[in-house]
């Protein structure tokens, strides 16, 4: 089964086609970080627009870089949310047209089943069951995944997510927008130990997260020190290592309440190296297996959500006729797969 992969739910416009024998056929992107830059952060109204601009050139783009033609594909899947809900439409109705117009079924997908399936694109496909850590710019769930669309919440962000932290933490120190990755690329000079960071919550029972008192702390910081380039680094270094470190004793104590032998990591906060490192050391450490999507997976891409789709469609599963979109969409509403056919 051939299916072509459309996301469109935040500031990137991906789009992808995946065989379900052949595997990945081809995957196009367009970011449109630079667009929002000068406005610090992302403006959904720009965002929209952006992508009724670039979603069609891509799509053809894709589908050519496959070496296919439009009657080749089988079925669409259409990012239907959680996410900007103006943007989520651009993509939800531009997949469900060109699946009426190719007379081939639709699916809706869930953003963030995309992002959690993104390890099994790889070779080294992660096996069930597993705990899945899913960081990105709006989320920071830890679940327990039993198979596909069965999903159970072990614990997640009471405010900001893991990304949202790095992004105002960037903000703060004045390294513009998005903040992760060039907090993450100063972080590499600084001194980790210069300054004490809390770890939130690690000292009480349960899996949820909290980032704002870092987040206020790290602002103390730099509002009452000096402003020197070694001072910045060594804040983002700091700050860096304090969620490193807090994701890495929750997935702990996931890993030991689920038993699990296999975690998954996912999500744009994935491609932080620090946390990549931590994490497969901790792994090594207490014997478990732990898979990553390679780093252009890990923020948002079509791929992910083509293969999400292929997977509910080898099920049987297809959405109607109708455009679906939801700004607000919970993980764990989804249906469990099963009976998938190969
Ligand atoms: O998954 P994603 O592309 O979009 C959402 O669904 O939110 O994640 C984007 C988030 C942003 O907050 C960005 O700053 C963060 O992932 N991010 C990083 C890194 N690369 C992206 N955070 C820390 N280190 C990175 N290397
Ligand atoms: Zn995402």
């Amino acid at each position: 089964m051939i299916v072509l992969g459309i996301e469109t739910s935040c500031d990137e416009t991906g789009v992808a086609v995946y065989d379900s024998e052949a595997g990945l056929r081809a995957h196009t992107l367009f970011s449109q970080v630079e667009i929002h830059a000068d406005y610090g952060g992302v403006v959904p109204e720009i965002a929209s627009r952006d992508h009724v601009r670039k979603l069609l050139p891509l799509i053809n783009q894709c589908i050519d870089m496959a070496g296919l033609g439009r009657s080749d594909i089988d079925a669409v899947a259409y990012t239907a949310g959680p996410g900007l809900i103006g943007a989520l439409l651009v993509g939800a109705s531009t997949g469900r047209s060109i699946a009426l117009g190719l007379d081939v079924p639709a699916i809706a997908v869930h953003h963030m089943e995309g992002h959690l399936l993104a390890p099994m694109l790889e070779a080294t496909s992660p096996s069930f069951p597993f705990v899945a850590l899913l960081v990105s710019g709006g989320h920071t769930l830890l679940v327990e995944v039993r198979s596909i669309g069965d999903y159970r919440i072990l614990g997640e962000t009471l405010d900001d997510a893991a990304g949202e932290a790095f992004d105002k933490t960037a903000k703060l120190l004045g390294l513009g927008y998005p903040g992760g990755p060039a907090l993450a690329k100063l972080a590499v000079h600084g001194d980790a130990q210069r300054f004490a960071f809390p770890r939130p919550m690690v000292n009480r029972p349960g899996l949820d997260f909290s980032f704002s008192g870092l987040k206020t702390h790290t602002r103390n910081l730099w509002i009452n020190g000096d402003h020197d380039s070694g001072t910045r680094a060594d804040i983002a270094a700091g700050f860096q290592l304090a969620v490193v470190d807090t994701l890495k004793i929750k997935c702990r104590r996931a890993m030991q309440q689920t038993r699990a032998q296999q975690l998954v990591v996912a999500g744009g906060v994935g491609a932080n190296l620090a946390l990549r490192q931590a994490l497969l050391h901790a792994g090594e450490q207490y014997g478990w297996n732990v898979s990553y999507p390679r780093l252009e997976f890990c923020t948002d891409n079509g791929a992910m959500i083509a293969f999400a789709g292929c997977q509910r469609l080898l099920a049987g599963q297809t959405t109607g006729t109708e455009i679906k979109a939801f700004a607000r969409w919970p993980l764990d509403q989804l249906s469990a797969v099963e009976n998938i056919a190969q």
